[in-house]
């Protein structure tokens, strides 16, 4: 599946939120008592793993991506001995050390089974440390379930058979609560849905075409592509209707922060 990080970062800003909210309920650290290791794994084109440097600069920073174009992307607006980005599927990453602050923003839900992978995660930070998570939970959608139908009918099914095994999923905030927990954890997990205001003209399909179309379009060819895109516009569009302020999605996220458990732990530890 191949991202463009230029259509990504098209509505950048409203993706941003959820992970300003989610690195908010890790707690600040005392002077001189920050981070060693930040790992952001899924990190995109690496503009929310700059401001993890930005926030911690006494920190060692990484951001880890299976997609080469993102990575590109993330190391074009810089690297440095503190910030860097390399190429990896987060499902093999392996820490060289402890990490002390251990985020994933916006990107288990493309990791089929991504609940198997929380032991490996929490395993990898250290004892006090910090794991930050979030994914959406907004797959019942029209903007996903349009796709769904989409997908099933006749002209479709045939073609894009393998790309319904790469359709994202996620599990609701009690699921993660559970099993964040009988990992030995304390566990703040919560969900919101925003009011995205989108801007612009076919703002749903631009959103989309962004994230949750890509599998799709990564197979078709440019006319096939078209036909796709407006069969989807056809169906979405009446779900949302663009207003005088803009276009309004309703963006439901699942959020879990959870400290791994020292010895002397007995309580979850925020400000
Ligand atoms: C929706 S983007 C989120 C990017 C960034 N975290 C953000 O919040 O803006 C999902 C990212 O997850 C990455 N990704 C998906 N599966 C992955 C895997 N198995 N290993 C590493 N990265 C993966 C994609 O390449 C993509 O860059």
């Amino acid at each position: 599946m191949r991202w463009d990080p230029g259509q990504y970062l098209r509505f950048g800003d409203a993706r941003a939120r959820p992970f300003t909210d989610l690195m908010a309920r890790v707690p600040a650290h005392a002077p001189g008592q920050g981070p060693d290791l930040v790992v952001d794994l899924g990190c995109g084109p690496g503009n929310l793993t700059r401001s993890l440097s930005e926030r911690w600069p006494g920190a060692d920073v990484l951001g880890v991506d299976s997609s080469a174009e993102m990575v590109e992307r993330a190391m074009a607006d810089g690297q440095g001995p503190r910030l860097r980005f390399e190429v990896a599927d987060l499902r093999e990453w392996e820490a060289d050390r402890p990490v002390d602050v251990l985020t994933s923003n916006a990107t288990l839900q493309w990791v089929p089974d991504h609940l198997h992978l929380l032991p490996r995660l929490v395993s990898a930070v250290r004892p006090g440390g910090w794991l930050a998570l979030q994914v959406p939970g907004n797959f019942g959608g029209p903007t996903h379930t349009v796709l769904a139908d989409l997908l099933q009918e006749p002209r479709w099914r045939m073609r894009l058979s393998g790309v319904l095994v790469e359709s994202p999923s996620s599990e609701e905030p009690e699921t993660y609560l559970s099993a964040l927990v009988a990992l030995g954890c304390s566990a703040d997990v919560w969900e919101t849905t925003y009011l995205q205001v989108l801007e612009g003209p076919d703002a749903i399909v631009s959103w989309m075409t962004g994230t949750g179309l890509r599998p799709v379009l990564g197979v078709l060819d440019d006319t096939e592509q078209e036909e796709f895109l407006a069969a989807y516009r056809e169906r979405v569009s009446p779900a949302y209707p663009q207003q005088d302020f803009g276009t309004v999605l309703p963006y439901r996220r699942i959020f879990a922060v959870a400290q791994r458990q020292t010895a002397r732990s007995t309580q979850f530890d925020t400000q």
